[in-house]
């Protein structure tokens, strides 16, 4: 199994509801290390950048509007299959289909308001890393 790096973000939900210090406690039992972390809250720009790829699907503006609407936390995760790993643990997009035990089916409200985004491939791992953190941020 590789050792691979992943992005996740504890959403608005989530910082409003004082609960990160809770999803950090389920990625680091998961064997998820964090190894660079920021407490921001994002322009327009920065979730038009980060979601860029949804720009065509018809809740963009909506995600845009929530992702801007409170301080979230990025961080990197560093471990064994980190972003099949991050991806389990956080469950299902919805939290109607997340499985038990999972961060989304535990704390997530809806599909929007879902807690947690985790990247969904090494290769998108790597480019919302480096939109979000620099070389120097990340502490391994
Ligand atoms: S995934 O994980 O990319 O396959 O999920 P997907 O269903 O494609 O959703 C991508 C992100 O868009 C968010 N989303 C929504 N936001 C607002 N309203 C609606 N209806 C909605 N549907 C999906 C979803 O939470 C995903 O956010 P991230 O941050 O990528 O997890």
């Amino acid at each position: 199994m590789a050792n691979e790096r992943t992005l996740s973000i504890i959403k608005p939900d989530a910082t409003e509801r004082n609960i990160t210090g809770k999803i950090i406690s389920k990625l680091e039992d998961a064997g998820l290390r964090v190894i660079a972390q920021k407490r921001v809250w994002w322009k327009k720009k920065d979730a038009k950048d980060f979601y860029e790829v949804h720009k065509e699907r018809p809740f963009f503006k909506d995600l845009v509007a929530y992702m801007t609407s409170g301080p979230i936390v990025i961080q990197v995760l560093e471990g064994e299959d980190a972003v099949a790993k991050n991806r389990q643990v956080m469950g299902a997009t919805s939290p109607v289909d997340a499985e038990d035990g999972t961060i989304r089916k535990e704390f997530g409200v809806n599909i929007e308001r879902n807690s947690v985004h985790g990247s969904d491939s090494v290769e998108n791992a790597k480019k919302e890393i480096d939109m979000c953190f620099s070389k120097k941020e990340i502490v391994g």
